[in-house]
């Protein structure tokens, strides 16, 4: 079975995305660390259990509390878009309470995993990277010890979702995105901001999907009404995805790292992250040229099979 490690915001589609690797019958989820990112640290912690209890795996995955808050930069979220409390405002009287999350932090848990199965573990990145460059400063080693690591992040056309040119996550911690860029060895995937919106999923899907009779399709229809709408509304016009259907960006990441023939088309190019811009601090910055003559390149996903996608969404709620 491939082995992943899941760092996540809980939000939304982190939640859809967790389902997804969850359901993945060749795959093992070794633990899942939090970071803040969509929401305040305490209800990503909050919004992963329920994640788990919904899936009936609360007893048997390891959750892990991250980092709080960004290594320099101010603190932000997305509540706007995933709700108050980050997972669509439809609280659970009987949420599991924290008390079930393991004693040991999430950076050290994440190098521990990693060492212990060593060339093995698969990253999949669906939050500010705060956590990954943390882990990378506390064991500059970390990365040798990946197999490969899936990020959800960064743009490549400077069509920002929070800033003029920045992508959430990478805009949400800078320096941390920088540091993981730069550092870590390992194969490299990123699903960016661009090739998610233009692979949304059409509506006419997302009612097929949701209207699966299961416990799992009732939380998600749930949990994902409020920023459906969002992305349903006016405001949302100027988007790429404007009428096109609903953006699950962090399920990219995670299809591409569950399944190795989900992604079909890629290129391979040195990246890093702008620190300073007035309007660009935070955006990906790819080198085509060699510039910077790294010799470390990320691959960058250009195109997947939908198809496939669609028919891991439909399993993982059945
Ligand atoms: C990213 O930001 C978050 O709001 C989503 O969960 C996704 O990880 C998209 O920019």
């Amino acid at each position: 079975k491939k082995k992943l490690l899941i760092d996540v915001d809980t939000g939304v589609d982190d939640a859809q995305s967790i389902m997804l690797a969850l359901a993945s019958p060749d795959v093992e989820v070794l633990g899942i660390t939090c970071c803040h990112g969509n929401t305040k640290l305490e209800n990503v912690l909050k919004n992963t259990l329920r994640v788990l209890k919904v899936c009936g795996r609360l007893w048997r995955i390891p959750v892990f509390r991250g980092c709080a808050k960004p290594l320099l930069a101010k603190k932000i979220n997305a509540v706007d878009y995933h709700g108050a409390d980050g997972l669509g405002e439809v609280p659970d009287p009987d949420a599991p309470g924290l008390e079930l999350l393991q004693k040991k932090k999430a950076v050290k848990a994440m190098i521990k995993i990693a060492k212990e199965n060593s060339g093995e573990v698969t990253l999949v990145a669906t939050a500010p990277l705060t956590n990954l460059a943390v882990a990378v400063e506390l064991e500059p080693s970390f990365p040798k010890h990946l197999k490969a690591l899936y990020i959800m992040g960064g743009n490549t056309e400077s069509r920002g979702n929070t800033t003029v040119c920045g992508e959430f996550n990478f805009v949400a911690d800078p320096e941390a995105a920088h540091i993981v860029l730069d550092r870590f060895t390992c194969p490299i995937y990123i699903a960016c901001w661009e090739f998610c919106c233009l692979r949304s999923l059409p509506w006419s899907f997302v009612d097929e999907w949701f209207s699966i009779d299961t416990k799992k399709a009732k939380f998600l229809k749930e949990i994902s009404a409020l920023s459906m709408k969002k992305a349903r509304s006016p405001e949302y016009e100027k988007e790429i995805t404007a009428g096109k259907g609903f953006n699950p960006c962090d399920l990219f990441a995670m299809a591409a790292a569950v399944d190795d023939t989900f992604i079909t088309e890629s290129e391979e190019v040195a990246v890093t992250v702008e620190l300073t811009g007035a309007h660009t601090r935070g955006m990906m910055v790819l080198d085509y040229m060699e510039h910077l003559g790294k010799t470390d390149k990320a691959v960058i996903i250009k195109n997947v099979d939908s198809e496939k996608l669609k028919n891991m969404l439909m399993d993982a709620l059945k």
